[in-house]
């Protein structure tokens, strides 16, 4: 079987840091998911976005109190047009990389349950399991689930 190519092969795709707020206005776009005019991918304009952090969090090992560091992916999302080309999973790839080097033990996150496309690409691509129901979570009373990465 042909292995598929990973998005991070194609010279026409670039994965940026966070910079400066310059950026926020394209990633405001492309979160906000239905765009009012596509992107072209020639104009150097984002076409896709992870927005994550790194908290601390209590955790009691042991019978003992520590500290321990929790990724959370606050934000995917790739237009649409885009899409299906492997940039969500490398996206999602590079933040898993740096949360495990910079130490977390886990990464969680929120998906709509409605989302089955999030929860493929979360569950089946990198192993995320369902840690919690969350009924009425968002602010449209839709009903999430939390995911979470142990590493
Ligand atoms: C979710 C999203 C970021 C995926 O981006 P993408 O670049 O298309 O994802 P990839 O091409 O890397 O696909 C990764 C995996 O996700 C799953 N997937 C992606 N699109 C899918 C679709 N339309 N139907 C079913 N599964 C799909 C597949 O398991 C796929 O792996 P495979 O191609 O090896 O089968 C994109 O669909 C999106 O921006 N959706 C709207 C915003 C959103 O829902 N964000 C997530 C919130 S938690």
């Amino acid at each position: 079987m042909k292995e598929k190519k990973s998005s991070e092969d194609d010279p026409t795709i670039e994965f940026q840091d966070y910079l400066d707020e310059s950026q926020l206005d394209a990633v405001m776009q492309l979160v906000t998911k239905d765009l009012s005019e596509p992107y072209s991918i020639d104009d150097g304009k984002p076409i896709g976005c992870v927005v994550c952090k790194i908290d601390q969090e209590e955790a009691i090992q042991n019978g003992e109190q520590r500290m321990m560091k929790t990724g959370y992916i606050g934000m995917l999302a790739v237009q649409s047009s885009y899409r299906r080309r492997g940039i969500g999973k490398s996206l999602v790839r590079k933040v898993l990389e740096r949360m495990k080097a910079m130490k977390c033990e886990s990464v969680m996150l929120e998906t709509e349950m409605s989302n089955v496309t999030a929860q493929k690409l979360y569950q089946r691509s990198f192993g995320f399991i369902r840690e919690e129901k969350l009924v009425r979570y968002y602010l449209n009373w839709g009903d999430a689930y939390r995911l979470r990465l142990w590493f």
